[in-house]
């Protein structure tokens, strides 16, 4: 096959139109149809973003023309709406987490590659301009040897401004699990896999009441922690600690920070895709500031990552936002659960394969395929 990768989109929702205005600016995808539960949800953000078609997901999953679904559905849903894409022949990008269980995560990752077909998975803001060049600098010793990292997400929670945030307080939610992704994706590039962890975790209340839409006033139950403490061992013996919380009336997110024997990377905040990087050295007078660069990037540049593969035009590097390393970070995260309610050490077992960087000058809004 040639030409642009053939897309669907199933899940109309809040990140939809981000990821709906991103890829109507990326040529190497055609996005063609718009699923949801609610057929009229999918049609208004079909129109609204030049798709010419909606419907319902059978719909979607019954047409030989999509080669590739975008999944943005709630946690819950991804596993079941990914695995009916690969049953009918598609390959699948999820929003994050890659599934809300471990075991449909793994199960998800045997289907694709039993039917040779690609499973991606959100984050992708690692390929961004900023995260990608923090990671060079890393790799070419601006921070000596890397040592320890500090992660810090913590808000007063997304119930104040989510049309819909129930999700985000359960299974499958959680600062845990809705914020996690980003940090320990971004780390998990720069320090390896993780191969130990311990956590404390707690909850400031059993219900959230909606701040804003439709739903303003109304109540819902808070089912996972809304604070977690956590230390993280590398399989390098690097370690880091993290604070993940919905919890906070003080807002500080965004912060990823990486020590080395020289110096302290601060990369942007990894649920953006470009920024400032800040390289501190202790006893300087002033901090180097790096800009990661004007590349374009957004939600949905591991999709075109993904694209190019399938085609391939990836020069043999694999695509870079894949389940392999999904369910790594997924296992993390669960080990991280795992030790608040037991409180030991939980070990991880999960590997990924190592992701190359993105080529200088990758562009997706440049036409290849
Ligand atoms: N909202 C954000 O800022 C944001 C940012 C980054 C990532 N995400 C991720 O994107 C995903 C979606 O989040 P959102 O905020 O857009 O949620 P949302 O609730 O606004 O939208 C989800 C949409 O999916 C539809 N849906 C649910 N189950 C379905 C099913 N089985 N089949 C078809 N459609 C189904 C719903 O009807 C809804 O329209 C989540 O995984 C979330 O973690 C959200």
């Amino acid at each position: 096959m040639t030409g642009p990768l053939v897309v669907g989109v199933v899940g109309a929702g809040k990140i939809s139109e981000q990821y709906l205005a991103n890829m109507a600016g990326y040529p190497d995808l055609d996005v063609r149809f718009v699923a949801d539960l609610f057929p009229d949800r999918a049609r208004t953000q079909a129109d609204e973003h030049g798709v010419p078609e909606a419907g319902s997901v059978e719909d979607a999953l019954a047409r030989d023309d999509l080669e590739l679904i975008v999944n943005l559905t709630i946690p819950a849903a991804h596993a079941s709406v990914a695995s009916a894409a690969l049953t009918s022949g598609k390959h699948v990008w999820n929003e994050k987490p890659i599934a809300a269980e471990q075991e449909d995560a793994v199960a998800l990752v045997a289907q694709a590659a039993a039917a040779g077909l690609l499973v991606g998975t959100a984050p992708d803001t690692f390929l961004g301009p900023g995260l990608q060049v923090a990671r060079s600098m890393i790799e070419r010793g601006d921070i000596g040897t890397p040592l320890t990292a500090s992660m810090v997400f913590q808000s007063a929670g997304p119930h104040r401004w989510h049309p819909n945030p129930d999700f985000l307080y359960q299974r499958g939610g959680g600062p845990l699990f809705d914020m996690g992704p980003y940090y320990l994706t971004a780390l998990a590039q720069m320090f390896g896999p993780v191969v130990r962890v311990a956590a404390l975790g707690s909850s400031s209340g059993p219900t959230r009441t909606i701040g804003e839409g439709p739903r303003a006033g109304e109540s819902f139950d808070v089912t996972v922690p809304t604070h977690i403490s956590a230390l993280y061992e590398f399989a390098n013996g690097l370690e880091a600690q993290a604070t993940f919380s919905f919890d906070a009336a003080l807002e500080r997110v965004g912060i990823l920070e990486i020590t080395g024997t020289s110096a302290t990377i601060v990369p942007p905040d990894p649920n953006r895709f470009t920024g400032d990087i800040r390289l501190v050295k202790a006893g300087a007078d002033e901090d180097h500031v790096v800009a990661a660069g004007e590349r374009p990037a957004g939600r949905g540049i591991g999709v075109v990552d993904m694209a190019r593969t399938i085609r391939g035009r990836n020069a043999g590097a694999g695509h870079r936002a894949n389940g392999g390393l999904a369910l790594h970070v997924l296992d993390a995260m669960f080990a991280t659960a795992e030790s608040m309610d037991t409180g030991a050490f939980v070990t991880v077992d999960s590997r990924f394969e190592p992701v190359a960087p993105l080529p200088d000058g990758w562009d997706p809004t440049e036409r290849t395929l």
